[in-house]
């Protein structure tokens, strides 16, 4: 990492972001004029579902030839949107992990090679700094502020101090709630992605019919827990299952109930987040899970009576994509920092360091 001179902050700036951690290949332009709010000029997102849907999850060289193929086409394609060339470009940014090795290294390939044909400087960014700054990009949000990452990878409470800046509060010691999702729409036979599969499957349900689990609720602290929820499903869904037949009213009050258990650990988690995080900005939510609407009323719910700014990113930037990227490389540029050609991805690399690390890896990679 080189110390760069810092573009001061009345300098209009226009990067570039990739990013190919899991199974979207994505690239953005995004432009930040002074006193304005930033621009979104173009945001491509590849995605890659139909590849892996045999699999039953992603499969990492699957995905990473992928990218390989359709990252120059992306790149190409949001430069085209934009209605930019590369000598409009003030830098490149690029996801270096954490996430699937061999999908970070082609992008990080791709910007390096970008890089040297143009001699634009290269900008590392955190997967999950991009997620967690989303909300300056959207909202303006100023530091600090409190983050819940909610996705099929990632789930973690993070106190965002600066651009470089983050601490963590609390995560899931095993599965991620989007891979919890996952796992019960398979049990309930149910299709892929399973969170928004069991939630049209909750709306016929009764939530209050199974009592499920509320895990980690009795211990102290924001860390969470969703593989044992899956395994109470499991045992529910056997109970009722007769000659290898669930009815209809069964798979939907067993969704609800699923459901309603994982929204109220978040959201009773993050009531703990929000009482140890001290003064802040607002709480934001972020990753594929913030689409369920009863996670989002919830937390909306949480917000109103603590008297605390929420802010749910539209969707499309609550998922993965590459204009967080760009923004995340744009926020660390304007701290005076970027990469050179040494920069390496990194499978692992969690936001704060001072933590220890989260064990294991999900589905969707690393876990950080
Ligand atoms: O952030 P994301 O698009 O991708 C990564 O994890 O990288 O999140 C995808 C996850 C999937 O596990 C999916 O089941 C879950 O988000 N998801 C939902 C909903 N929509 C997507 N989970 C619950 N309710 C939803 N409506
Ligand atoms: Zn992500």
């Amino acid at each position: 990492m080189s110390k760069a001179i810092s573009p001061g902050p009345d300098r209009p700036l226009t990067v570039l972001g990739i990013e190919s951690s899991c199974d979207d290949t994505a690239a953005a332009i995004v432009r930040d004029l002074p006193g304005q709010m930033p621009q979104i000029l173009s945001s491509v997102v590849a995605g890659q579902a139909e590849l892996h849907a045999a699999f039953g999850g992603v499969v990492p060289e699957i995905a990473a030839r992928a990218h390989a193929e359709k990252l120059d086409f992306a790149v190409e394609q949001a430069l085209i949107d934009a209605g930019c060339t590369l000598s409009d470009l003030d830098a490149i940014a690029v996801t270096a992990g954490p996430g699937l090795i061999g999908g970070v290294l082609s992008g990080v390939m791709c910007a390096k090679g970008l890089a040297a044909a143009t001699g634009l400087p290269i900008i590392g960014v955190n997967h999950l700094a991009g997620h967690a700054l989303t909300p300056r990009l959207t909202d303006g949000l100023e530091f600090p502020y409190l983050m819940l990452l909610v996705s099929g990878g990632h789930c973690q409470f993070l106190r965002v101090e600066g651009p470089l800046s983050f601490r963590r509060l609390g995560g899931t010691i095993d599965d991620a709630p989007g891979e919890a999702f996952d796992k019960a729409a398979r049990l309930l036979g149910l299709g892929q992605p399973g969170g928004p599969a069991i939630e049209a499957e909750a709306l016929q349900g009764d939530a209050t019919r199974f009592a499920f689990p509320r895990p980690l609720l009795d211990r102290p602290g924001c860390d969470l827990s969703f593989s044992g929820l899956k395994t109470a499903l499991m045992r529910a869904r056997d109970q009722h299952v007769d000659g290898g037949v669930i009815t209809s009213q069964d798979r939907a009050d067993l969704a609800a109930g699923f459901q309603a258990a994982v929204a109220d650990v978040l959201v009773e988690k993050s009531r703990r987040a929000l009482a140890e995080s001290g003064e802040i900005n607002g709480f934001a939510v972020a990753g594929g899970v913030a689409a369920n609407a009863l996670l989002r009323s919830g937390l909306e719910a949480l917000c109103q009576s603590t008297g605390i700014r929420f802010l749910a990113p539209p969707l499309a930037l609550c998922t993965d994509n590459a204009a967080m990227i760009a923004w995340a490389g744009m926020e660390r540029f304007r701290f005076g920092e970027t990469d050179d050609m040494a920069l390496s991805a990194r499978p692992r690399w969690p936001l704060d360091t001072s933590q220890p690390a989260m064990l294991g890896h999900g589905k969707k990679g690393a876990k950080a």
